[in-house]
């Protein structure tokens, strides 16, 4: 008997972790169908576009992406064309009119769908953006089909958020949070464990609020220990923390866990308490630097890692400055900024058009505090030279073939000399040389 020919899905993924897990996820289940994925689109017999909306750029290039794809259906009336994620939550409908080349729309919650939706597109058009009932969601258990040299994975513990930062669209997109149970998130780790995954990072919109409306489940520190307790994770992480919800407990974990990357990625997103306020943020400046200063107390090699806006409605150079004090005050270890972008139906969108702050002056912001950033960050790659880094080699590098690329536990690429036998397991590698955005290496031992 001959087995069919696989079919064949192209996954664009745009944005965050969560949309790169709900890919996995769509390609896991869509293999009970017969799909494969690949990375040509024109072999494809669907194409899904997984799409971000939390800024004006990565909305905008969906459009563009889409093009061509669209060109090609109306020419030969395939592939089947889908558009998911964030952008086809809150654009949906506006999406299905204006493309009707497009057979399929659908956001976050029709992940655990995807099978019945791209069925029932072989027959008619379908829009489908509801949310689905809060209680028992239904968390795919299935694994994303392994990548190659996959060491790495993500696991989602939580859908939705349930904040309200005045600037942010996810809320709106996502829906309300949602915990998923812990013996659902053990059950994944150890699977992905069982395949030769090393590396786990726990992911979900705000995971430090897990359990938190619930007294008797589980809180986020029982669930961290949980999942350091499966002896195949050499190294764990998670995101994205909010400075308000992370707790002492959580923080202790840095002392009590050996395995718990000395990482945490906490968006701080301003330094100055008049924008935290106008943001929705709930912390003040004060509140932010005693979380660091914990942190470093609990862990005194942790690396913190952040997330800046820079031109919020109203924000003045004197907010500004704030921002530029609380930077070169905490030295970071890096930093994503970006300008602030106005998103629909957002309080901040309101004041936005009340207040603007002048676009020249915001890029001019930008521009300084990445300067700044960049600075101590290479810094803080210099003072690492000489140091032995523990390294969880990921796979060969990708300039040179004879050197393996790893991660140390403070999240630095490490190259150094190696061999594939290595991968996966944890190595220790002296630096001999920093870059601005990596280090090299020797073997130590
Ligand atoms: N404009 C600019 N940046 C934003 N972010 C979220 N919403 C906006 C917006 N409207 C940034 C925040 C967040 C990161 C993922 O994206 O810094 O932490
Ligand atoms: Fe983009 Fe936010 Fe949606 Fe992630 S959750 S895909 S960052 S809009």
């Amino acid at each position: 008997m001959t087995t069919p020919p696989p079919r064949l899905v192209f996954v664009k993924t745009f944005g965050c972790q969560m949309n790169t897990y709900d890919t996995g996820k769509m390609l896991a289940l869509l293999a009970h169908d017969g799909f494969q994925a690949t990375d040509d689109w024109r072999a494809a017999e669907l194409v899904i576009v997984n799409t971000c909306s939390v800024r004006e750029k990565p909305q905008r290039k969906v459009r563009s992406f889409l093009g061509p794809i669209l060109h090609r259906k109306r020419d030969k009336g395939r592939p089947m064309v889908a558009i998911a994620g964030c952008v086809a939550q809150h654009d949906g409908a506006m999406l299905f009119r204006q493309l009707p080349d497009v057979d399929l729309v659908f956001g976050p919650d029709g992940v655990p769908r995807v099978r019945a939706l791209v069925e029932a597109a072989t027959r008619r058009r379908v829009l489908d953006t509801q949310f689905l009932e809060v209680a028992d969601y239904p968390f795919v258990q299935e694994l994303a089909p392994p990548g190659p040299h996959r060491i790495t994975a993500l696991v989602t513990i939580q859908k939705g958020c349930d904040n309200h930062c005045t600037y942010c669209i996810v809320p709106s997109t996502r829906g309300p949070a949602v915990d998923r149970p812990m013996a659902e998130v053990l059950a994944e780790v150890k699977g992905l464990a069982q395949r030769g995954v090393r590396d786990i990072t726990l992911i979900g919109q705000n995971v430090n609020a897990y359990g938190i409306h619930a007294p008797r489940h589980p809180g986020f520190p029982d669930l961290l220990r949980a999942v350091h307790a499966i002896p195949e994770v050499l190294r764990l992480r998670f995101t994205t923390s909010h400075p308000r919800d992370l707790g002492d407990e959580s923080v202790r974990c840095w002392a009590d866990l050996p395995r718990l990357a000395s990482h945490l990625h906490l968006p701080v997103q301003a330094g100055s308490d008049r924008v935290l306020r106008r943001m929705g943020r709930q912390y003040t400046r004060a509140h932010y630097l005693s979380r660091v200063e914990n942190l470093r107390r609990a862990r005194p090699d942790i690396a913190i890692t952040t997330d800046f806006i820079v031109g919020f409605p109203g924000e003045t150079r004197q907010d500004f400055q704030q921002t530029i004090s609380l930077l070169q005050e905490l030295r970071l270890d890096a930093s994503f900024s970006f300008k602030y972008s106005p998103r629909p139906d957002t309080a901040a969108a309101r004041l936005h058009a009340l207040e603007p702050v002048d676009p020249a002056d915001a890029s001019a912001r930008l521009t300084e505090l990445q300067a700044i950033q960049a600075r101590i960050q290479f810094e803080q790659n210099q003072a690492r030279v000489g140091r032995v880094l523990e390294v969880l080699p990921e796979r060969p590098s990708r300039n040179d073939p004879s050197h393996l690329m790893g991660r140390s536990s403070c999240f630095r690429a490490v190259n150094f000399p190696g061999d594939d036998s290595m991968i996966g397991h944890m190595v220790r590698v002296r630096i001999t040389q920093a870059h601005p955005h990596s280090l090299r290496g020797e073997l130590a031992d």
